[in-house]
């Protein structure tokens, strides 16, 4: 029969919550620029929403309205929040040049992000399936590919 051991169990999420504060520590200790964080800290809010619908596109009987309709219009009101982070071009991050030596083939590509998240949230708004909402859906998911094959520096 499973035991529980409430002591060593509790030490041992103590521990793991003591590992991530040292990670977090070290993690400080190299300063971001401010700007790099809050572009970087909606990027991935963009990636946790991303994933929430690609979820319900890869599982279509999982598909929520509501929880669809939520997502999408978070991405269409953040769509147009990235872009004033990036004027700093001494504050790289993991931008490539190119977001400042090709200032017009960003701001494309940034005007039609928010082009595409405007209507996969319009399209969210009467979606009753995912098919509904799918074309809409990959639109928004190109976008962001196009945007990073051509701006952002890729690790590994
Ligand atoms: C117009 C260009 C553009 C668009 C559109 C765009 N991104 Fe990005 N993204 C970037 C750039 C540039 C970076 C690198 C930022 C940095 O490190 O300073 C980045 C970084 C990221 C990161 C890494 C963040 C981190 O923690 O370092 C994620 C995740 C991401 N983007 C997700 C998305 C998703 C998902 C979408 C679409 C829903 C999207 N992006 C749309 C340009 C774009």
């Amino acid at each position: 029969m499973a035991q529980i051991h409430p002591n060593r169990s509790l030490k041992s999420i103590f521990g793991i919550t003591l590992m991530a504060a040292t990670l977090g520590l070290t993690a400080c200790s190299t300063p971001v620029d401010p700007d790099v964080k809050a572009r970087q800290d909606i990027m991935k809010n963009f990636g946790d929403a991303m994933k929430v619908m690609g979820g319900m596109a890869k599982e279509p009987d999982t598909f929520d309205a509501d929880v669809f309709k939520e997502q999408a219009a978070f991405l269409a009101e953040e769509s147009k929040n990235p872009w004033s982070h990036f004027n700093n071009k001494d504050a790289a991050g993991n931008a490539k040049e190119a977001v400042w030596s090709n200032v017009a083939g960003f701001k494309t590509e940034a005007e039609s992000f928010q082009k595409a998240t405007a209507e996969l949230n319009a399209a969210a708004q009467t979606a009753t399936s995912i098919d509904d909402a799918m074309p809409a859906f990959k639109a928004v998911g190109d976008s962001c590919k196009s945007c990073h094959t051509d701006f952002q520096v890729k690790k590994d």
